[in-house]
């Protein structure tokens, strides 16, 4: 059967762990100045955009050019998806061509649609509810960092139903972690539903409404926007209900009691989720984790669609 990559609930944990594996075989491998690596030699990739992406888009399409594939990017508004042709129609059509359709897409559903009736694979290059490819890199940033991942202790301060934070706290059931989500109540994330996509939980996950207790003896302080690509209607009463208590500043930093890590999965808006001093401080590993999509990228492709 045809394998997608819609969300890490997908994989099971030596599965993660192989990825994870890979992608740091692949950073070693352009370390040593091995970048064309040919798995993906005569094989083409779409990417359809919906939104707009930096460290996807450069990171997915450098990934499949070095391992020798034509990546093509496609705009929603230069595809007749931006007219109203359904994923369905797409996913027909782009199969009879390329060897994979990876897609950023506003509903999460149109990636569900595009799978059920693609030949090929189709990787999320995130949605309005998941971004897969984002945790991989995280967690391949914590694993470079700390030598594993199992027991390390992760709080994502803001908004508890962010995209980012749903594959953070799916992939970190499954692989040990302990995820603690401060937010304000009516954000919290429904973690019955991701303890139920997580299958096999090895971690754990815990809410709460004080940042500061939620960041008590952490080794990471993760957190992403107040308001996602999609969301611009609700900016106003979103940055009254999160400001200024979920802002990351140092004092939260401070708070965790021990020396910890700042992760984000950018982009950032200074003086809304994080101060400038944490993100530009030595805390922050921001730009390994923008590096590592472009390991965790090419161990994908290679998992995925150079192996099928
Ligand atoms: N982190 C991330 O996915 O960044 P882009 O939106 O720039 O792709
Ligand atoms: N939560 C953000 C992540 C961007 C990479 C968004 O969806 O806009």
């Amino acid at each position: 059967m045809q394998r997608h990559l819609l969300t890490l609930a997908q994989l099971t944990q030596d599965e993660l762990l192989e990825l994870l594996e890979t992608s740091l075989e692949y950073k070693k491998l352009r370390a040593r100045g091995l970048r064309r690596t040919g798995e993906l030699n005569g094989k083409s990739v779409a990417m359809i955009f919906e939104k707009p992406s930096t460290r996807t888009r450069a990171s997915f399409t450098v990934a499949v050019y070095e391992m020798g594939g034509l990546p093509v990017a496609y705009s929603r508004e230069e595809l007749q998806i931006g007219r109203g042709e359904p994923p369905r129609d797409t996913a027909r059509v782009l199969s009879r061509y390329h060897d994979a359709i990876a897609a950023r897409v506003f509903k999460h559903e149109s990636l569900e649609e595009l799978a059920s009736f693609s030949s090929i694979p189709v990787i999320n290059l995130l949605s309005d509810k998941d971004h897969p490819l984002q945790a991989l890199a995280d967690y391949m940033t914590i694993l470079e960092k700390f030598g594993h991942i199992s027991g390390i202790k992760i709080s994502f301060i803001g908004d508890g139903r962010d995209n980012v934070l749903f594959s953070l706290a799916i992939a970190g059931l499954k692989l040990g972690a302990e995820v603690r989500v401060a937010s304000p109540p009516q954000y919290f994330p429904d973690i019955n539903e991701l303890k139920r996509l997580a299958g096999e939980a090895y971690g754990s996950i815990k809410l709460y409404i004080n940042p500061f207790e939620a960041v008590e003896g952490v080794d990471v302080i993760y957190t992403d926007v107040f308001v996602s690509m999609g969301q611009e209607h609700e900016r106003d009463s979103r940055i009254k209900v999160f400001l200024p208590q979920y802002k990351v500043s140092r004092e939260l930093i401070k708070a965790a009691g021990r020396p910890v890590l700042f992760m984000h999965c950018l982009p950032a808006h200074r003086g809304e989720e994080v101060d400038d001093e944490v993100l530009e401080g030595k805390e922050s590993v921001v730009f390994e984790q923008a590096e590592n999509r472009l390991h965790t990228a090419k161990a994908v492709l290679k998992f995925f669609v150079a192996e099928r």
